[in-house]
């Protein structure tokens, strides 16, 4: 259980997170929407840490994480994995080796920045590469892929953390709708199959309902809404959007389940074919 209690953030005089009061059972996929400024980040992060509350407190399995520090806090971040619009990966790093670096804080700095990975480690991250069905890149630079496909690394990359929580910002936002709706499935997939709690920020409607258990609306950095995608009415919208939600064109955006064809797949030359099979073989 995750619980949020009186979360506040202020930026100078802004307020950009009020009073947040929230309960987020173990292996729940929430979706958080709500209007650009809403405060959808800031809560992200303040979860994982990479910003400080400012009032109230993060509770995990009773631990205030809010407060932790030093090895402790080292821990936590790595209980929950982060993952972001822009995939943050190391475009000349093949997918491999982007993938390994998910281990980076459980493990010396020199060993890391050395490369050495264990026998156990490699094949940890060539079963979380087949998992997210990217095999045939494995030894691509990232910065070669797909945007789906290098959203699929950074989710491989989380794995490799054993997080018990996945906070995801806008993870599908560069995405094209084909390509979102295979990361927002791996997502799903990875939630259902390990009970693994997944939060992530949403600008689609339709992807929250789709997707997840539950959703949060927020609005000037207050939970306005909190229900099931059946709760999630025009009405309700409303609520989390303002007028907006009535306009025509905010409603083709937000709620469109329009499909394209799936994107081909890039070529695969024999050579790299046969490099990864062996690196498969190896692990294995
Ligand atoms: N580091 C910062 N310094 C000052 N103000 C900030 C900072 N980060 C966020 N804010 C402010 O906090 C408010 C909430 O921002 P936040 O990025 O959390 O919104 P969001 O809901 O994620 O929006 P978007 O949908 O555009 O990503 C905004 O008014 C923003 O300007
Ligand atoms: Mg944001």
């Amino acid at each position: 259980m995750l619980k949020l209690e009186n979360v506040t953030r202020r930026f100078g005089g802004n307020t950009a997170v009020a009073d947040v009061n929230l309960e987020i059972p173990q292996g729940q996929m929430v979706g958080i929407i709500g209007a650009s400024g809403a405060g959808k980040s800031t809560l992200l992060r303040m979860i994982n840490r990479l910003i400080d509350t400012s009032d109230g407190s993060i509770v995990f399995k009773d631990q205030d994480v809010s407060r932790l520090r030093g090895s402790e806090l080292r821990r936590w971040r790595s209980d929950c994995a982060m993952i972001f619009q822009q995939f943050n990966l190391v475009p000349r790093l093949d997918v491999l080796t982007n993938v390994l670096l998910g281990r980076l804080n459980q493990r010396s700095t020199v060993k890391s920045l050395m490369g050495i990975f264990s026998r156990e480690e490699r094949a940890q991250a060539i079963a979380n590469i087949e998992r997210l069905d990217i095999v045939k890149t494995a030894l691509q630079p990232a910065g070669t892929l797909s945007g789906g496909q290098q959203q699929r690394v950074a989710i491989a990359r989380a794995l490799m953390q054993s997080p018990k929580v996945i906070l995801a910002d806008e993870p599908i936002a560069s995405l094209d709708p084909r390509n979102a709706q295979v990361v927002m499935s791996a997502l799903r997939d990875i939630n259902q199959r390990e009970g693994l709690t997944v939060i992530t920020n949403l600008h689609t409607l339709d992807t929250a309902r789709t997707y997840c258990d539950r959703i949060i609306g927020m609005q000037g950095g207050r939970v306005v809404f909190d229900g099931t995608p059946a709760d999630l009415t025009q009405a309700a919208a409303r609520r989390i959007y303002g007028a907006e939600a009535d306009d025509e064109s905010f409603s083709e955006a937000v709620t469109s389940t329009a499909l394209e064809q799936p994107a081909p797949e890039a070529p695969v030359s024999p050579q790299v074919a046969r490099q990864v099979a062996k690196l498969v073989a190896d692990a294995q």
